[in-house]
């Protein structure tokens, strides 16, 4: 094949592909694998490159086949045409290390070899918070399972015949199981939010209407709390394309985390407002604001937030019933919807959480 047309199709391809000659010197490589590798990548001996013993000894062996071939570092991967190979390795790019699928295949007439580089950091994260996950929800389920066996245990044998303390503790059994009904509803909400994520809600709903509502239902809660909860722009009919439930929960829960966590101030104000446009949707929008007046949250827990079982204070979170999963839930609804969460926050101020959704009524 000649040379000028390697180097146009390498150029194409999405994935890091480098060609050497048959003296094993680079002579081509795409802009992926110049993000990899480095930008200096043409006429360097390939050992140079990409500094890996079995990857090296597989470009001999393509190259020429008295080569001793590498050991099959994955037999699952040995099986590939045209007498190449494939290994999973860990090569050093960018910087640090990180695994990679190499596949190794020989030109036509011995003219030399293409490497192909996947970067495999990108499974390997997601595989990483997979564990974390389940890591976490076995922790967060295994708490309250441990104080009801506890007392379970404690009724059968020196509370037997204590008819107070009886009272008391199955009144903690059931604040440990009601705790746990509640995690795992949330667990339940976010796979099917998850599921349906790119889904789009089709229906027409008024938002006014809705927070309305949210307001309404949380009212009891905020008043055992002395928190006035405020509702303003919501006199008219606002319509969005949503899910009515979901959208009622994305509410229910800032303005629960208002309550609970920004209750200090006294004051929680819903407030909805058209955006003429959107800088980041692209297009006009509205608004609801979720604001308290509370003590508001350092900075440096703004960014993970929204991660699953993040929270500021783990204890206080759980001491007011917090599953941790509220504002993952929340991101998902919001991205299922194509809208975005703006969150801010000033300590001793308050915080104030943003739902933007897009205004397409008329879908093309
Ligand atoms: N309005 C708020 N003011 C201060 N902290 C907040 C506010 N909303 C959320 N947080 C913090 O974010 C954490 C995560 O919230 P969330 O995902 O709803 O979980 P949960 O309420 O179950 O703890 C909370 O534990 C709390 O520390
Ligand atoms: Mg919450």
């Amino acid at each position: 094949m000649e040379a000028g047309l390697v180097r146009d199709l390498i150029a194409a391809l999405p994935v890091a592909v480098l060609a050497v000659d048959a003296e094993a010197r680079v002579t081509a490589a795409n802009r992926a694998a110049k993000v990899l590798l480095g930008e200096e990548l043409t006429d360097r001996p390939f050992v140079h490159v990409l500094r890996h013993p079995v990857v090296v000894r597989a470009v001999d062996a393509v190259l020429d086949p008295a080569h001793v071939p590498p050991p099959m570092v994955d037999p699952a991967l040995a099986a590939v045409a045209s007498g190449g190979h494939r290994m999973r390795v860990q090569i050093s790019a960018r910087g640090r290390d990180i695994p990679a699928e190499i596949t190794v295949s020989g030109l036509p007439e011995r003219k030399g070899a293409l490497i192909v580089i996947e970067d495999g950091s990108g499974l390997e994260a997601a595989e990483q918070q997979r564990r974390d996950f389940v890591a976490n929800v076995s922790h967060e389920l295994r708490t309250p399972l441990t104080a009801l066996m506890g007392f379970i245990e404690t009724l059968r044998g020196p509370a037997r015949d204590d008819p107070a303390a009886r009272e008391r503790f199955l009144g903690i059994m059931e604040a440990e199981a009601a705790r746990m009904n509640r995690l795992v509803l949330d667990l339940l909400s976010l796979s099917r939010v998850e599921s349906e994520e790119r889904r789009r809600p089709a229906e027409r709903i008024d938002l006014a209407m809705l927070i309305r509502a949210v307001a309404a239902t949380l009212q009891p809660q905020a008043a055992a709390a002395h928190v006035q909860i405020r509702v303003e722009g919501a006199e008219a009919p606002v319509h969005v394309l949503g899910d009515p439930d979901q959208l009622t929960q994305v509410f229910h829960n800032l303005v629960e985390n208002a309550v609970k966590y920004g209750g200090t101030g006294g004051e929680v104000t819903l407030r909805l407002s058209p955006v003429a446009h959107d800088a980041v949707l692209r297009g006009p929008a509205t608004a609801v604001e979720v604001a308290d007046r509370g003590d508001g949250i350092d900075p440096m827990h703004l960014p993970r937030l929204t991660e699953r079982f993040y929270r500021v204070d783990s204890h206080r979170s759980r001491q007011k019933g917090g599953t941790g999963l509220g504002l993952a839930i929340v991101k998902h609804i919001i991205s299922r919807h194509r809208g975005r969460l703006k969150i801010e926050s000033e300590q001793g101020k308050g915080s104030r959480f943003t739902v933007i959704l897009p205004d397409q009524i008329e879908r093309r």
